[in-house]
């Protein structure tokens, strides 16, 4: 049984959650086993941000019991994460109340689930399957008060709310202070985040920022996070990820030169 079911979830849609789940998955997987689930069925892009994709079952074959979980993870070989994608083509229907049936009885150490956002039947079940969330904002009215009704729910389902992740920070004037967010989501920031270009370049090149630009500022708060988390640190960045076994080197080394997983 999977000791960690992580939810990453948040009100507003667009924040940040897949980058946070795929970096975080990234750094923790130098430590532990994780498998990185992409819940969000509706607009999958877990695999799209690792340079996954042809494969023959995803998450919505699972949930409907045509397959194994088993039979749906990938490894990711730069970094060691087992993911399970969704499908790119929607489908109506995928029974999501299997979420905690199917991820309760993954032996695995560790689930990271990647989520769509707001609150939705699926969030619920996510919510039914983890055993702790943790939720991310950005520094805006709009991201803070949808997060407030995330962790709500979160409450009602008696699930750990973490933290906060602050993403997207550029320490501007208008934006809002972190105590003015934790006193409004009655949650404490795990972790600030930084605007880096460094995020949108990493996933053009379809890897995880802590392996594409493992020295810059965005890396160091991703792996502040893993620490936060309980998942060790330097994953990446100290080299232990792709530093300790010879093969992780060097498929590292063939997706910064030439992209992909
Ligand atoms: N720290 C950051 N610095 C710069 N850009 C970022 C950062 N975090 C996320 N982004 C950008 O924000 C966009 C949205 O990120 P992402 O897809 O991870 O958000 P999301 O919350 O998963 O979105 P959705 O709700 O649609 O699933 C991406 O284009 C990504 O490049
Ligand atoms: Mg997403």
């Amino acid at each position: 049984m999977a000791k960690r079911i992580i939810s990453v979830l948040s009100g507003k849609g667009g924040v940040g959650k897949t980058t946070i789940a795929v970096n975080l998955s990234a750094l923790a997987a130098a430590h532990s086993e994780i498998v990185l689930v992409d819940g969000d069925l509706g607009n999958p892009t877990v695999g799209l941000q690792l340079g996954l994709w042809g494969y023959m079952n995803g998450l919505q074959n699972v949930l409907n019991g045509k397959c194994k979980l088993e039979q749906a993870i990938i490894m990711h070989p730069a970094t060691g994460i087992r993911v399970v994608p969704s499908s790119l083509e929607y489908q109506r229907g995928v029974k999501t109340s299997r979420f905690k049936e199917v991820l309760e009885g993954a032996p695995h150490e560790n689930v990271v689930i990647d989520s769509p956002p707001g609150v939705s039947s699926s969030v619920e079940d996510i919510l039914a399957a983890c055993t702790e969330t943790i939720v991310v904002v950005t520094p805006d009215i709009p991201s803070v008060m949808s997060a407030v009704k995330i962790i709500e729910l979160a409450e009602q389902s008696k699930v750990k709310v973490a933290g906060l992740v602050l993403n997207r920070v550029q320490n501007k004037k208008y934006e809002m202070h972190s105590k003015e967010i934790e006193s409004t989501c009655n949650a404490r920031i795990l972790t600030t985040i930084l605007e880096d270009k460094a995020v949108p370049e990493s996933i053009s090149a379809r890897m995880p920022a802590v392996l594409y630009a493992p020295r810059s500022a965005v890396s160091r708060n991703f792996n502040d996070l893993a620490v936060e988390l309980g998942f060790g640190g330097r994953g990446i960045l100290g080299g232990a990820a792709v530093g300790r076994n010879p093969m992780s080197r060097f498929f590292a080394w063939l997706s910064r030169r030439f992209g992909g997983g």
